[in-house]
C-alpha cells in the first residue's frame, strides 16, 4: 500500500477518534502495533503491513474510498453545517473520516453524488476542461420546444461573461402533460452554481424538481432510494480512473 504514516495520523484517518483521543489511547496502551503496546503517536506506521489493534478490535488502514450516493432533499452538498444535514453525514459505514462529495448538488436536488477523499480524481471529475458530461432528469413548468433544444445547444446567456456550453436537452414528454409540465432530460459539461434552473430560467420556464442520474461514466443505481449509498465497485472506480487518464 503507500507510504508509511504516523500511528496518531493512521488511528485518527480512521475514525478512531481525534488526533488528541488517539494519543490518549496510546498513553494508556490501548493500542498495538505487530503485537507490541504502541508508546509513540509518532511511530511510523505501514499501512498493509503493520497490524494494528484497539484492545482486541484491528484497525485496518482504507486509503481511498468511493461511495455513490442517492442524495434525497434537504440535505447540503458540504462536510459540514450548522443548521442542516450533511451528505456526509449519510455515509454511515464511511471507514474514513476525510470523505467529500465530488461538486455540489443544490439542497433541493436529488440524485447521484460521488463521495470520496480522492482529490486529484474529483479534479480531473469538476474541470469543465475535461468535459465530464452530467445529466439530469427535471420536471419543468411550461412546455419545453424544440426551439429550448436549439438554444441548449446554441448555448445560453446566464448572466456570466459566457455563454453556456453547448448542452443536450431532450424532451421526454411535453404536450400531453397536465398543466402545462414537461419532464426532460438535460446533459450538460459544466457546473454553474443553479446552472440547470438558471439555463431553463433563460428560456422562460422553471425547474420544479431536479435529480441527477448520471456524471461521465457514472450512473445512479436505481436500487438506492434517496439517502441510501453504496459503495463503487471495482470497475466503476477503473471507469473513472481512465477517464483521467485519457483527458
Ligand atoms: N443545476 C442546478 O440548478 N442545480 C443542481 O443542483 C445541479 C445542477
Amino acid at each position: 500500500m503507500g507510504k508509511a504514516i504516523r500511528l496518531d495520523k493512521y488511528l485518527a484517518d480512521m475514525k478512531v477518534g481525534s488526533r488528541a483521543e488517539v494519543k490518549q489511547l496510546i498513553r494508556k496502551g490501548r493500542i498495538t502495533v505487530d503485537d507490541q503496546p504502541a508508546t509513540k503517536p509518532e511511530q511510523k506506521i505501514e499501512p498493509g503491513v503493520s497490524r494494528v489493534f484497539l484492545d482486541r478490535e484491528e484497525i485496518g488502514y482504507v486509503e481511498k474510498e468511493y461511495w455513490m450516493l442517492n442524495k434525497p432533499m434537504g440535505v447540503v452538498s458540504a462536510t459540514e453545517d450548522k443548521q442542516f444535514a450533511t451528505v456526509v453525514s449519510l455515509i454511515k459505514d464511511a471507514k474514513r473520516k476525510d470523505l467529500f462529495p465530488v461538486g455540489r448538488l443544490d439542497k433541493d436536488t436529488e440524485g447521484l453524488l460521488l463521495l470520496t477523499n480522492d482529490g486529484s480524481l474529483a479534479h480531473h471529475l469538476l474541470s469543465p476542461k475535461k468535459h465530464v458530461d452530467k445529466t439530469y432528469f427535471a420536471r419543468i413548468e411550461g412546455i419545453v420546444t424544440n426551439e429550448d433544444v436549439k438554444a441548449f445547444e446554441e448555448g445560453l446567456d446566464i448572466g456570466e461573461e459566457k455563454k453556456t456550453m453547448p448542452a443536450g436537452l431532450e424532451i421526454l414528454e411535453s404536450e400531453d402533460l397536465l398543466e402545462g409540465q414537461s419532464k426532460i432530460l438535460v446533459t450538460i459539461q459544466e457546473g454553474k452554481f443553479h446552472q440547470v434552473k438558471r439555463m431553463f430560467e433563460a428560456v422562460g420556464k422553471k425547474v420544479l424538481f431536479l435529480r441527477r442520474i448520471s456524471m461521465g461514466p457514472l450512473v445512479l443505481d436505481e436500487r438506492l432510494k434517496p439517502g441510501e449509498a453504496r459503495k463503487l465497485t471495482k470497475e466503476e472506480i477503473q471507469l473513472l480512473k481512465s477517464l483521467t487518464r485519457i483527458s
